[in-house]
C-alpha cells in the first residue's frame, strides 16, 4: 500500500514521488457525474454494480461508430482494416493489463459471467470427470456458483465449498483440508462484491497447484481497485468485465494460459472461430479466435482498452491509497449511525461497506436514499449464500471508486441518520 499524506480533503499526494490524487480533476473526466437527481447532486456509490465512464471511453465508442465501423478479420478493404487493427490493439492493450506472455492467451467475452462459463463449459467438459472434485467458496458471486454447479451435476463430479467466518475471511484452514488429489479445480473471486474481502489470491492459488487442480479466478470486482499479474500470480484463468473497470457494459475478457486453451474444444460454433469448413470436418481457428465465434463487441473492446489505459494514467498505487482513505473514512462514520452494523469486516478490504440497519429493510433504505441523489445497491448482490451465512435477506451496500469523495460518504452517513429518525 502506498503512504498517502492528506494535504486536503479533495486533494492528497501519495507515495514516495508524491504523485497528486486531485480528485475534482478525475471528477471531471465522467459526465455522469454532474447532474442532479431528485434536485440534489448526485452521489454515485454503487461502484460494485456498474463503474461510471470516462469521456475518452465514450468518445471512443462514438468515434468508432463515426469513422471506423466495419466488420473484423473479413474485409480486404479500408475500413475493415482499421477496425480489425483497432480491435487487436485492445487485445494488447488487455493483455498488458493483466501482464499475460501473449495477446494468443486473450479473449474477448461479454464479461466475467461469460468468462467463467467458457471455462466451465470448455474446459469443465473436456477435463472433469465423475467423481472429481470443484472447490467454490460461500462468497462467491452467483456467476461464479452456478457454472460449477450446472458441470458437476452433469459430470457427477462434488462441488465442495470453502467456507467463511464471521468477518468474511475464508478459512483457510477448511480450504486446506478440502484439497486433495480429487480436487481437479478451484474457483474463487479475487474480490467480494458483497463483502469487499479481499482474498488471499496468491496462497489460494499455491495450494491449489500442490494437489494439480487448475485455478479459475473471477476478477470481476479486482480489476478496478488493484493491479493484476497473471504471470505473476501463476494462474490458469482469470476473468473480468468492462464496465466494472470504467469500460463499456457487454464486453470483457478471459485470460487463459495457453497450454489449457491449445487443449480446449471451443465454447461456441460460427463464424470467425474457423479455418475451414466442409460438410464433413472443420478445422479451427488458431487461438485466441478458436473461442471468439461470431461478430464480436468490436466497439466495445476498443473502449474497454480506453478504459483500462486511463485506469493506468492514474496508477494503480494512486487509486488503492485513495480509495483505502474513502473506505476507512466510510467505516469510521458508519458505525456511529444507531443500530447500523457493517457486514463484511475482513481485514483486507477494498473499497465496499455492506450494512444493516436494525428494523430498516434495505430496500427502504435504498429508497430514502435516493430520494437524497444517493445511488446505493440494496439486496442480495448475487450472493445469496452470504445473505445465508449472516442470517440476512439482503444489505445495503455503498461501493465507492477514485472519483468518490468524502463529501459523499458525509452525505450518505446523513442520510443514514435520516433514515433511522424516520424509522424511530
Ligand atoms: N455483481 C454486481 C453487483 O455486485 C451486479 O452489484
Amino acid at each position: 500500500m502506498a503512504e498517502t499524506i492528506e494535504m486536503d480533503d479533495r486533494t492528497i499526494a501519495i507515495g514516495k514521488n508524491h504523485k497528486l490524487f486531485d480528485v475534482e480533476r478525475i471528477r471531471a473526466d465522467f459526465p455522469i457525474l454532474h447532474q442532479r437527481i431528485h434536485g440534489k447532486p448526485l452521489a454515485y456509490l454503487d461502484n460494485a454494480a456498474t463503474s461510471q465512464k470516462p469521456k475518452v471511453v465514450i468518445d471512443a465508442i462514438s468515434h468508432y461508430y463515426q469513422a471506423q465501423n466495419a466488420n473484423i478479420h473479413r474485409g480486404v478493404y479500408y475500413l475493415s482494416e482499421v477496425a480489425t487493427q483497432a480491435y487487436e490493439q485492445a487485445r494488447e492493450c488487455v493483455r498488458s493489463f493483466l501482464n499475460a506472455a501473449s495477446t494468443e492467451e486473450i479473449i474477448f467475452t461479454r464479461g466475467a459471467t461469460e468468462g467463467i462459463n467458457l471455462v466451465a463449459h470448455s474446459y469443465g467438459r473436456r477435463f472433469i470427470q465423475q467423481g472429481d472434485e470443484v472447490i467454490i467458496t460461500t462468497m462467491d458471486h452467483h456467476s461464479n456458483i452456478v457454472p460449477w454447479q450446472i458441470l458437476c451435476e452433469e459430470k457427477g463430479a462434488q462441488l465442495r465449498v470453502v467456507p467463511i467466518d464471521d468477518h468474511g475471511e475464508l478459512m483457510m484452514d477448511e480450504y486446506a483440508s478440502l484439497l486433495s488429489a480429487k480436487t481437479k479445480l478451484v474457483a474463487f473471486g479475487h474480490i467480494s462484491n458483497s463483502l469487499g474481502t479481499i482474498n488471499p489470491i496468491e496462497k489460494i492459488i499455491q495450494m491449489a497447484h500442490q494437489v494439480g487442480a487448475v485455478v479459475v479466478v473471477d476478477g470481476a470486482q479486482a480489476a478496478p481497485h488493484t493491479p493484476i499479474d497473471v504471470q505473476a500470480l501463476d494462474v490458469d484463468f482469470y476473468a473480468f468485465s468492462g464496465h466494472k473497470v470504467f469500460g463499456p457494459t457487454g464486453i470483457g475478457a478471459l485470460y487463459g494460459k495457453e497450454k489449457w486453451l491449445d487443449a480446449m474444444p471451443p465454447y461456441q460454433g460460427g463464424g470467425d472461430m474457423i479455418k475451414s469448413v466442409t460438410l464433413e470436418k472443420t478445422i479451427y481457428n488458431d487461438l485466441p479466435y478458436k473461442f471468439e465465434a461470431g461478430t464480436p463487441h468490436i466497439s466495445g473492446g476498443i473502449a474497454m482498452a480506453k478504459a483500462l489505459d486511463y485506469v493506468g494514467q492514474i496508477g494503480y498505487p494512486q487509486i488503492e491509497a485513495y480509495e483505502n482513505d474513502l473506505l476507512n473514512c466510510a467505516t469510521e462514520a458508519l458505525q456511529k449511525v444507531d443500530g447500523l452494523r457493517i457486514v463484511g469486516t475482513a481485514q483486507h478490504k477494498a473499497s465496499v461497506v455492506s450494512f444493516v440497519l436494525e428494523s430498516v429493510h434495505p430496500h427502504d433504505v435504498g429508497t430514502i436514499l435516493d430520494r437524497e441523489g444517493i445511488a446505493i445497491r440494496t439486496g442480495h448482490h448475487c450472493t445469496q449464500p452470504v445473505m445465508d451465512r449472516f442470517h440476512i435477506p439482503a444489505t445495503s451496500r455503498a461501493s465507492f471508486a477514485f472519483y468518490n469523495t468524502k463529501e459523499e460518504i458525509d452525505r450518505l452517513v446523513e442520510a443514514l441518520h435520516k433514515v433511522v429518525r424516520m424509522f424511530q
